[in-house]
């Protein structure tokens, strides 16, 4: 040891003598050694936190989500800037909530500011000078009209020659309920990771997985809907759920909600808190004030931005300019809507009793609610929102005339070309559309992307992607490739 300490000594002043930089750099080299350590382990959850917290969201998220923010080296993985603003979360005391409040606040002026530089060089989806986002992670909420977002970056995509991130097999689900796994992805290797533009098809969000399947520079977006609408939709369209099944109302379920819920059935959740789920968190999770603010915070360290189904216009509006996509492009018809049979006004009692039993979604959606609008008016201004509304709807309009027969959308009997026929699911009636008869080629196909339903566009985008491979030594050259794919649900 003293001989070491010596031979230490000896080297150092050598060093000293011939290149004193030298030991200088290593002097700082080691106080910024120091310093990380002790970054890290500032980071490092506590090993014996007892709080509610922490086991909240250790059910929450499920095992892996839960390793992965529990392990600091995923951290700082990715040392971008992009990576870093969608660090999740490592929750384990009020200082660390208050932490992770400082951290989300710092990433989301960062954000803030690259747009209003953006803002400033001119450089908006009216300039037409930005980028258009080519990579992009939409978690397709159920009941919140995902659907008609789905068939956007459907349009978007097949126009853009952009990959999707299918599920294994061509399926429409990626094994919904189930957390996403990057292994889901038909096509996905770790080898070679990050290779797809667009992962829009139903899942668990679940972010170290969805990482590995997309560029760490995508842009993640959703869409809500107020659970009191959404639990009513859901309620029609999932009658056969295990919860639902044995009422005749929504009003018989609310009245003694917990005789006909089960927390442990594995399709619960269109029951109760879907939008809770589908972010990956837990729907029967405890309402404190500590744990919202905590799965909002999460939720915003991996979202761009949110959109919001009651004002569909404007967040296309929204949409348009975070993506800097051109107006046509976020132009759609309704699409996997029910016909108003089946809808009926609710009284008041029962809107308060939905807010009520669907808290942990009630509470996500006024929160993103007043995001949102934060949002629009800090990047476009009321002014302009408007005048892109009106935009948006001309367009609607002018499309509308030019491509379909009647005024709008019809009942599936009455839907002519079955490939534009949407699936029917539950209680409910899913209308659709018919084009007009004779269209020039190029707009027929314009058309005829607008309308057609997610399942069959999903399928044939999923052939052009994974083209089937040419019959061997076929002798009859009409030979079909492949088996068409039997849609399953979408449960959307
Ligand atoms: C997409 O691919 C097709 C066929 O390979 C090609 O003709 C077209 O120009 C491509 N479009 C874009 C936008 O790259
Ligand atoms: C959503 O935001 C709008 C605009 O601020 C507001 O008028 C509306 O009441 C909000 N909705 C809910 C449910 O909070």
């Amino acid at each position: 040891m003293l001989k070491f300490k010596r031979y230490l000594i000896t080297k150092l002043s050598a060093i000293y003598r011939c290149q004193p930089g030298r030991l200088w750099i290593s002097f700082s080299l080691l106080v910024l050694l120091l310093v990380t350590l002790q970054v890290v382990e500032k980071l490092q959850p506590l090993g014996s936190c007892q709080c509610e917290l922490e086991r909240g969201l250790q059910q929450t998220t499920g095992h892996e989500l839960s390793s992965a923010l529990h392990s600091p080296h995923l951290l700082w993985e990715d040392d971008s800037p992009q990576g870093q603003r969608k660090i999740e979360p490592a929750p384990t005391s009020t200082e660390d909530v208050s932490r992770m409040h400082l951290w989300t606040e710092a990433f989301k002026i960062q954000e803030v500011t690259a747009g209003e530089a953006q803002q400033a060089r001119g450089v908006t989806s009216q300039g037409k000078t930005c980028k258009p986002k080519t990579d992009i992670v939409f978690l397709k909420v159920h009941k919140s009209a995902s659907s008609t977002v789905m068939n956007i970056l459907f349009r978007f995509g097949e126009m853009h020659n952009l990959t999707f991130a299918f599920p294994q097999g061509g399926g429409f689900q990626l094994y919904y309920p189930h957390h996403f796994l990057a292994k889901f992805v038909q096509g996905f290797s770790p080898l070679s990771p990050r290779q797809f533009n667009i992962l829009c098809h139903h899942m668990r969000f679940l972010q170290p997985e969805v990482q590995k399947v997309v560029p760490s520079s995508a842009v993640y977006f959703s869409i809500l809907r107020n659970p009191v609408q959404l639990m009513e939709s859901s309620f029609v369209y999932y009658k056969g759920a295990s919860a639902f099944s044995r009422v005749r109302s929504l009003q018989e379920f609310l009245s003694q909600p917990w005789r006909y819920y089960d927390p442990a059935s594995g399709d619960r959740h269109y029951a109760r808190n879907l939008m809770t789920f589908d972010f990956g968190f837990n729907p029967d999770g405890d309402v404190s004030p500590e744990r919202v603010q905590l799965m909002l915070k999460a939720i915003e360290a991996s979202f761009d931005f949110l959109l919001i189904s009651e004002y569909f216009d404007e967040s296309m509006v929204l949409l348009k300019e975070m993506l800097c996509w051109d107006l046509d492009s976020v132009v759609s018809f309704p699409l996997n809507s029910r016909d108003s049979s089946t809808k009926s006004p609710l009284p008041d009692s029962i809107v308060e009793k939905l807010k009520a039993w669907n808290r942990l979604d009630w509470e996500i959606y006024t929160h993103f609610n007043r995001t949102f609008w934060e949002r629009l008016d800090r990047l476009i201004g009321r002014e302009r929102l408007r005048r892109e509304v009106r935009a948006l709807r001309q367009r609607r309009a002018e499309l509308a005339r030019a491509c379909l027969q009647g005024t709008g959308s019809v009942g599936p009997k009455d839907i002519k070309d079955s490939s534009l026929r949407p699936l029917q699911h539950g209680g409910a009636r899913i209308l659709g559309y018919n084009l007009k008869q004779g269209l020039p080629r190029e707009l027929e196909r314009t058309c005829r992307r607008l309308v057609t339903p997610e399942l069959q566009y999903s399928s044939l985008l999923y052939k052009k992607q994974f083209p089937p491979p040419p019959p061997r030594e076929s002798p009859r050259p009409a030979a079909s490739p492949a088996p068409p794919h039997r849609p399953e649900p979408t449960r959307n």
